[in-house]
C-alpha cells in the first residue's frame, strides 16, 4: 500500500554537514496525505500529538547528557551532530502531519505549556552513574522508540503516516545501534556484571510509563477535551484503550530481542526470559 510513497533511489537526501541525517522533511509527500483514511481516528490524533512534544522536548535533556558523557569526544559529537537533530526533526516531522491532519489543534499552543511543566522533571539525577548503565537505559528508551513507531506503521490505515513512522522506526533503531555499541566498551571499562544491566534495565522499564507521556497526553487530552478533567485514572484509561487497539501491530519478536541483547544471555538462557521479556515490552507501548 504505501511503496509508491517511498522515495525513489537514491534512498536517502544528502546527510547535513557534519551529520548523516538519512532523510529530511522533503522526503515525505505530505500533500498525498488520505485524509479520509483518517476520519473517526481520534487516537491516532491523540498517539502523533503526544509523540511529537515528547520529541520536540529532546534538546532539554540533551546537555544532561552530553554532559555524563563529557570527554568522549565520540559518543558527545554524535549525540550533538546526529542523534540530537535527528530527534528534534521526528518531533518537526509528526508536528507538520499533526498539523497537516488536523488543522484546528494549535500545535505551538499546547507545546508551550507542556515544556512549562515538563522541564523541571529533567533532571541530572534521572541518569545512571556509570557511563555503561546509561548506555543501557538509552537502549531502551531506543526499544521503545523503535517498537512504538513499528506498531504505528503497521497500524497506520493512512499511506503517509506509515512511511513516516518506518522512517522515524529505522532512525530509533539505529540509534539504539549505536548506544549499544558505546555500551559494550564501557562495559569492558567498567567492569560491569550482569545482575547491574538487569538492574538499569528494569530502572528504565520502570520509568517508561513516566513523566513525560504523562504530562504530554494530559496536555493533548486537555486541549482536545477542554472543561474535563485529567488524572493518572483517565491516563490508565486512555493507555488501555491504546493497548487494545494496538496490541496485534506490536513487535513482539523485536522488542524482546533488543531489550534482552544487553544482558548478553546464552541463547537457550535467553529463551526462558522471553515471556517476561515480552510482558515488559508491552510495557513500552504505546
Ligand atoms: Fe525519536
Ligand atoms: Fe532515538
Amino acid at each position: 500500500m504505501t511503496s509508491n510513497l517511498v522515495p525513489p533511489s537514491p534512498l536517502f537526501s544528502p546527510g547535513r554537514a557534519g551529520g548523516e541525517q538519512r532523510w529530511t522533511l522533503d522526503d515525505i509527500p505530505w500533500q498525498a496525505i488520505a485524509h479520509d483514511r483518517l476520519a473517526g481516528r481520534e487516537d491516532l490524533f491523540i498517539l502523533l500529538a503526544t509523540a511529537s512534544l515528547v520529541e520536540a522536548s529532546t534538546a532539554l535533556f540533551t546537555r544532561n547528557l552530553v554532559d555524563h558523557f563529557r570527554g568522549d569526544e565520540e559518543v558527545t559529537r554524535w549525540l550533538d551532530e546526529n542523534w540530537l537533530p535527528e530527534e528534534m526533526q521526528h518531533g518537526q516531522a509528526l508536528r507538520r502531519y499533526v498539523e497537516t491532519a488536523w488543522p484546528d489543534f494549535a500545535w505551538e499552543d499546547v507545546y508551550r505549556p507542556f515544556l512549562d511543566e515538563y522541564t523541571p522533571c529533567c533532571r541530572l539525577d534521572a541518569l545512571e552513574a556509570e557511563r555503561s548503565l546509561e548506555m543501557v537505559s538509552r537502549c531502551v528508551v531506543e526499544t521503545g522508540t523503535a517498537s512504538y513507531y513499528t506498531t504505528l506503521s503497521r497500524a497506520s490505515p493512512e499511506p503517509v503516516l506509515a512511511l513516516l513512522a518506518r522512517r522515524i522506526a529505522a532512525d530509533e533503531v539505529r540509534h539504539y545501534k549505536h548506544f549499544y555499541r558505546h555500551f559494550r566498551r564501557y562495559r569492558q571499562q567498567e567492569n560491569i556484571r550482569r545482575s547491574a544491566v538487569f538492574g538499569a534495565l528494569w530502572r528504565r522499564l520502570r520509568m517508561t510509563e513516566g513523566e513525560d507521556s504523562y504530562i504530554a497526553l494530559k496536555h493533548v487530552y486537555l486541549a482536545r477535551h477542554p472543561g474535563r478533567g485529567f488524572d493518572p485514572r483517565v491516563y490508565r484509561a486512555v493507555r488501555r484503550e491504546f493497548r487494545r487497539s494496538l496490541f496485534a501491530q506490536f513487535p513482539h519478536a523485536m522488542g524482546v530481542k533488543m531489550l534482552l541483547k544487553p544482558l548478553g544471555l546464552p541463547p537457550r538462557v535467553g529463551r526462558l526470559f522471553e515471556p517476561l521479556v515480552e510482558a515488559l515490552a508491552r510495557r513500552l507501548v504505546p
